[in-house]
């Protein structure tokens, strides 16, 4: 199946490249007029209730146009701190911009517990019918940032299923194998597998 990713994040299309294409699923950004799409993200809810903002968002986006029969694929995600009741959360990528890794770090110098997860919900949207999938990858956070690889919070996250390596200091494929978001996209992938047999 040939699907557009709606995301302005050029590491998530990498990741979902690197992840479906050995499934047989072609993974290309959607550009509208050559731009990748600017979501208006609804800040209060839930991961799930910002995907399908982004979807109903993107079909409006693409009506009219030649992609209007597209498969479209958006994916939020985010990290949920356990400390701090599940903060950033949804706000992830606003708090990542303003407070940073480092304002995340001040957060948690008082505390011990450093658990932590990050999430992520993965959409397609064809002909009126969404399949959707979810990954959680539990880990903690660092004291220090560690890494170069990645992006967001990866140098300060830890995954439990690793070595004790930050998601930065892993290749993109030993990261992909456990996160969150390679989870939602293998479980995409065989729900539309089974979808189309
Ligand atoms: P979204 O584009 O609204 O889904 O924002 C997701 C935000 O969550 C990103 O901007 C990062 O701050 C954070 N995030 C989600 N997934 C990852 C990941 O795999 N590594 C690091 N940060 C992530």
């Amino acid at each position: 199946m040939r699907i557009l990713f709606a995301t302005g994040n050029p590491h998530k299309v990498a990741e979902a490249v690197q992840m479906l294409s050995p499934l047989g699923h072609g993974v290309e950004p959607l550009l509208v007029d050559g731009e990748a799409p600017d979501f208006v993200e609804p800040q209060a809810e839930g991961l799930e209730a910002v995907a399908f903002a982004k979807i109903e968002q993107a079909r409006m986006m693409i009506e009219g146009t030649e992609l209007e029969d597209s498969a479209i694929m958006v994916e939020d995600s985010g990290l949920f701190i356990d400390s701090l009741d599940g903060f950033p959360g949804a706000y992830s990528s606003f708090v990542e911009g303003t407070v940073g890794l480092d304002g995340i770090l001040r957060l948690l110098e008082e505390t011990d517990d450093r658990g932590a997860e990050y999430r992520a919900v993965a959409i397609v949207d064809l002909d009126g019918r969404t399949w959707q999938s979810n990954g959680v990858c539990r880990g903690r956070i660092s004291e220090e940032m560690l890494g170069t690889g990645g992006f967001g919070y990866d140098p300060i996250f830890i995954p439990n299923e690793g070595d004790g390596r930050t998601c930065a200091q892993m290749s993109a494929e030993d990261k992909s194998a456990i996160s969150h978001r390679g989870q939602a996209l293998k479980g995409l992938s065989e729900v539309l597998s089974s979808a189309s047999r």
